[in-house]
């Protein structure tokens, strides 16, 4: 990374150390001095602590991480479970697979120290299942933590026993929704539950369970070490803290930037090396594809949960993918909404049929067959399909063809006009033949 007074490396400040991974590299960055911090204090006031700092919720929501510890019910003589949500599988989002390779430690304390908090005595992660070597890697790590007394029996003689389960899922989008990973991680197939009951009530095995992303629980031993007040100095008004923004696409140094909150595409460009050599930017995602596209008009929008929502979109997972003005508005839709139509899963008839049907119609219109009232036919199964499906999936999936509408009609338009995509060399060269 360049360095920049914009840049806070927290989480990936030691990304470049040879042996980042192992338990020794990470001892030696005062790895596990959190944990044993976080187990002299009271459970609750690690959950006080987590609230005070303002960490939200990195998986995309971005919900007040503490508050959601809070919630599980207290002295309930129930078994408690955290779950880690590493099923990273969003086009774009690409920001936990290089956390957990380059310090999978920084996630196993996380998950002591909340497990502490919540009063847990079994944790697991549920990684995604195609990214082998990060299984291997977290493999790794667990056993190590296990040989050094971090996990186990009485923790650090604390009286504190936590089991930590690595269990790898078998490659669905869908199985990051928390509820059908619960599902999912009890063995059935992974589909959305119906909420309330939420997980704090009855989560995995119907016990009260956390559900978190890797990367809010692997900002917690840094706020256990440096304070609630270290964490909410950085960031902005309501977003507090630092995070990961993945930049990637057409842009000349893709990677981790990890910045504070409210930073804008702007600054982050400017130290990734800018847009590709020769080319302009055309539209980006702030948080992924299931996040409505921005323009070259959003370039100073601050980057934090307020900013993106007031500018009509949403921070998602702060996964950037940049495309400049090589690339096709509808076939970049088309292929999104393929990647949605093959992991619906099927439990619901809008998402179900619909994703299917904005596949057929995005083909005809990439292929310059169909008229302008067809672009209004588009919406309209849109407008069928998001708020009225069962999960977010849906709405996701509707996110990049409405906000390509807004701002490139006209190039929809064009597809019609040409008789085939305008980008396409072969289809132009056929269009300018034809009308000639
Ligand atoms: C279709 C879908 C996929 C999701 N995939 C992930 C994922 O891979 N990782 C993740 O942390 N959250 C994912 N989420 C969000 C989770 O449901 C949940 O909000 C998150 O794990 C909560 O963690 P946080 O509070 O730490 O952000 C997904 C949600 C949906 C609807
Ligand atoms: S919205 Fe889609 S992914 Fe979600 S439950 Fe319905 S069919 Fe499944």
């Amino acid at each position: 990374m360049t360095p920049t007074t914009k840049l806070m490396p927290v989480l990936s400040a030691t990304w470049d150390q040879d042996d980042s991974f192992t338990l020794e590299g990470y001892t030696r960055n005062k790895g596990y001095a959190a944990l044993k911090k976080a187990l002299k204090m009271q459970p609750d006031e690690v959950i006080q602590l987590i609230k005070d700092s303002g960490l939200r919720g990195r998986g995309g929501a971005g919900f007040p991480t503490g508050n959601k510890w809070g919630f599980i019910p207290q002295g309930d003589g129930k078994e408690h479970y955290l779950v880690v949500n590493a099923d990273e599988s969003e086009p774009g989002t690409c920001k936990d697979v290089p956390l957990m390779m380059a310090n999978p430690h920084v996630l196993v304390e996380g998950v002591i120290i909340a497990s502490y908090a919540i009063r847990a005595n079994h944790a697991f992660i549920y990684v995604r299942g195609e990214v082998v070597h990060v299984v291997r890697r977290l493999q790794q790590a667990i056993e190590d933590a296990y040989k050094a007394g971090h996990l186990g029996k009485n923790i650090g003689g604390s009286g504190f026993d936590l089991e930590l389960t690595l269990h790898v899922g078998a490659g669905a989008y869908i199985c990051g929704e928390e509820t059908a990973l619960l599902d999912s991680l009890e063995g059935f197939r992974g589909q959305p539950r119906l909420r309330p009951p939420f997980p704090a009530i009855a989560g995995l095995y119907a016990k009260p369970t956390v559900v978190n992303n890797v990367e809010s629980i692997a900002s917690v031993p840094a706020i256990v070490a440096n304070g609630a007040e270290w964490f909410s100095s950085m960031g902005t008004e309501k977003s507090k803290g630092v995070t990961l923004y993945s930049l990637s696409g057409h842009v000349t140094h893709p990677g981790q930037f990890e910045a504070p909150l409210g930073i804008t595409l702007r600054e982050l460009l400017e130290m990734a090396g800018g847009v590709r050599a020769g080319h302009q930017l055309k539209f980006w995602t702030p948080g992924g594809s299931s996040t409505p596209i921005f323009t070259a008009e959003h370039l100073d929008v601050p980057l934090d949960y307020e900013g993106v929502s007031a500018a009509g979109s949403m921070l998602g997972t702060k996964a950037l993918q940049i495309f400049d003005e090589t690339t096709c508005i509808v076939r970049a839709a088309l292929r999104w909404s393929e990647f949605y139509k093959h992991e619906s899963c099927g439990k619901c008839t809008p998402c179900r049929e619909g994703t299917w049907w904005l596949v057929q119609m995005l083909k005809d219109l990439e292929a310059g067959k169909g008229t302008e009232a067809d672009l209004e036919k588009l919406l309209d199964v849109c407008d069928n399909i998001a708020g009225r499906s069962f999960c977010a999936l849906a709405d996701g999936a509707v996110a990049p063809i409405i906000s390509s509408l807004k701002h490139f009609r006209s190039e929809y338009i064009a597809h019609q006009t040409n008789g085939g995509c305008p980008f396409d060399p072969v289809a132009s060269t056929i269009f300018e033949k034809a009308s000639l």
